[in-house]
């Protein structure tokens, strides 16, 4: 696992989202990064690896007629599930999205093979497309981790709580036992300012600095805006209700940044 995706980066590439603690924004993340990459030129395909608690089709407004559990139990192929969004990866701004499916949590158990599996059907899919962008279920569980470990990169979404940090800790933490070379990257989310945010990167780095030797990149801040939960009561994606809000440009910087191997600013 390496971050700096550079000029050259091959295709295929995929970029995990994963916080400690849920509900800190990974799936605004995800939507938004895929966006934003597709509206710089990439060809784009968004996975919602939230294996218990899926929701990007609600958010996105999407009803899908395949899903993650579809493919895994053998009934629908991993390409045959991707629903078109915003005219989908063909067209700059749009991108392809393979829903999970919320609710059943059916998914949630998936035995370690059948996750080696998924994670590897993922990277053939990713094939296709420039950039994957694979959206995790909050915490550190076997799964989780399995699936982190497929990424090429990881961006670890924490925001100004003392919970986000220390669950995003254990997150990093855990990682990293299982892959002692593993470098994810830190975003701010739903930063009330940017010295808050720089705050809470700095009071999270210098954690892992002293615990585990080991001092995460800041890639980005994502300010705090309320296009964000307006856009999802609307089930429409960010990019599309509010292309011009801060939270967008925010995503959009990021984008650049990432597929430039930049930190932020
Ligand atoms: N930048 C932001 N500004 C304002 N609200 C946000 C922002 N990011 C996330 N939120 C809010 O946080 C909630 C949880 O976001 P979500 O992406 O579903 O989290 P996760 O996928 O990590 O569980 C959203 O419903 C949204 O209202
Ligand atoms: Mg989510």
């Amino acid at each position: 696992m390496s971050f700096l995706t550079g000029e050259n980066a091959p295709a295929g590439r995929i970029l995990a989202i994963a916080s400690g603690k849920g509900g800190v924004g990974k799936t605004v993340m995800a939507a938004g990064l895929a966006q934003a990459f597709s509206a710089q030129g990439e060809r784009l395909l968004l996975i919602d690896g939230d294996l218990g608690m899926a929701n990007i089709d609600v958010q996105l407004g999407l009803s899908p007629q395949a899903d993650l559990a579809a493919v895994m139990s053998g009934q629908v192929l991993l390409e045959d599930a991707c629903e078109p969004v915003l005219g989908g990866a063909a067209r700059p701004g749009g991108f392809d999205v393979i829903p999970g499916r919320s609710g059943s949590g059916g998914l949630a158990g998936l035995r370690p093979d059948a996750v080696n599996r998924l994670a590897a059907a993922c990277a053939t899919i990713a094939l296709s497309y420039e950039r994957a962008i694979l959206d995790l279920a909050a915490g550190a569980d076997d799964s989780t981790m399995r699936l982190a470990m497929a990424a090429d990169d990881v961006l670890l979404v924490i925001n100004d709580e003392p919970t986000s940090l220390t669950d995003a800790y254990a997150f990093v933490k855990r990682l990293r036992i299982r892959d002692e070379s593993a470098a994810p990257l830190v975003v701010v989310n739903n930063a009330p300012t940017p010295d808050k945010a720089r705050e809470a990167y700095a009071a999270f780095k210098m954690t892992c600095e002293k615990f585990l030797g080991y001092a995460p990149t800041l890639a980005g801040i994502v300010s705090r805006d309320e296009h964000v939960p307006l856009a999802i009561r609307a089930q429409l994606p960010l990019g599309q209700r509010s292309p011009d809000c801060a939270a967008m440009r925010d995503l959009a910087s990021l984008a650049s940044g990432l597929a430039a191997g930049r930190e932020a600013a």
